[in-house]
């Protein structure tokens, strides 16, 4: 008789025939940086995660090195926002300042930005109004302002995040020709209209005033058109393919591995974060294990590289994990 279970009759054999394993090197770590001093305040909706203005990001980004997570990626929250997001490429402005700081103070550490404007701007959309939606093309113009400030700056990579047309193109070109040609791009390629990204908004102080985003992020009924979105970032030249949000999104995470010669990130989205924590405080699932399994389901799905916002946690399971015993 076949018999699948003899193969999983002890923790030795399951080892051995383990298909995916989940490492501290595909992690991403998101970090809220605010302009202005003393700010250390906790995110109500994201139990553990806390706004930082730059004077008091040391002991995160210790703990971040110290757990050997090989990347950040950044969020900015400005004083002053404008109806355009002006702020956004000032080489003096918070994002451009925490490129500064961190790369200065701990060089080893992967610097990848979001590229985006609703956090900057006065009615939190993604790019510059007209006619009460985003233009696209105008939005473009100052994409590109956008990262060569980043760029100047000193990050590692740029993650535009706004789901404008041709964002890839045009961001590409503009750091090819101002001499970046080096700095990666992850593309959100397939990025969704979610309600997922609930508790983010708190966070990141980002919420629109007025309607939502449907006219430029996706359908969550839309699976054929990933795969067009994310022909568009390949063929532009992104460089990693990435799909948000992640956990109720694995299908598209496994169409684009198959179709895409190209590391494929997902992004595990606050939303996602906040209902674990809220059950396990509850005591209604075990917490722990349903991150690492929720986690491990990504990996499983296809994705190389996963944001999120469990990565401190995961990583210092993983290193008690690996300590030698003796
Ligand atoms: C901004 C941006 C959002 C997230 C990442 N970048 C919010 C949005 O599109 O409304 C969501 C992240 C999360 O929910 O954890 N462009």
């Amino acid at each position: 008789m076949n018999r699948t279970r003899r193969l999983r009759k002890s923790e030795g054999i399951r080892r051995l025939v383990r298909e995916n394993k989940l490492t501290t090197d595909d992690l991403i770590y998101p970090l809220f940086i605010e302009e202005g001093i003393g700010i250390e305040k906790e995110i109500v909706s994201m139990p553990g995660i806390k706004r930082y203005s730059l004077d008091k990001i040391d002991k995160e980004l210790d703990e971040i090195v110290a757990l050997d997570i090989p990347a950040v990626l950044l969020f900015g929250i400005p004083s002053e926002k404008d109806d355009t997001g002006t702020e956004t490429w000032n080489d003096q402005g918070i994002m451009q300042q925490a490129i500064r700081y961190i790369k200065k103070h701990y060089p080893s550490l992967y610097v990848i930005t979001d590229v985006c404007f609703c956090e900057y701007t006065s009615h939190g959309h993604c790019g510059v109004i007209h006619d009460n939606d985003v233009d696209n093309d105008a939005t473009l113009v100052n994409l590109a302002k956008q990262v060569i400030s980043h760029a100047k700056a000193g990050v590692d990579m740029v993650a535009p995040s706004g789901m404008m047309d041709g964002t890839i193109a045009t961001i590409r070109e503009a750091l090819d020709q101002t001499g970046f040609y080096n700095l990666p791009i992850m593309g959100y390629s397939v990025k969704y209209a979610s309600a997922f990204y609930g508790p983010f908004r708190d966070a990141a102080d980002s919420a629109p005033t007025f309607g939502d985003r449907r006219t430029y992020q996706m359908d969550p009924a839309n699976r054929d058109e990933g795969l067009r979105e994310a022909t568009f970032d390949d063929s532009e030249g992104a460089d990693i393919l990435m799909v948000k949000p992640a956990l109720s999104y694995l299908d598209i995470i496994r169409d684009l591995k198959n179709t895409y010669d190209r590391p494929i990130a997902c992004y595990n989205v606050s939303g996602e974060y906040a209902m674990v924590k809220a059950a396990a405080e509850k005591g209604w699932i075990d917490g722990e294990r349903v991150m690492m399994e929720s986690l491990l389901s990504m990996k499983r799905a296809g994705a190389d590289i996963i944001i999120t916002y469990f990565a401190k946690e995961v990583a210092s399971i993983l290193q008690n994990n690996t300590k030698p015993t003796n």
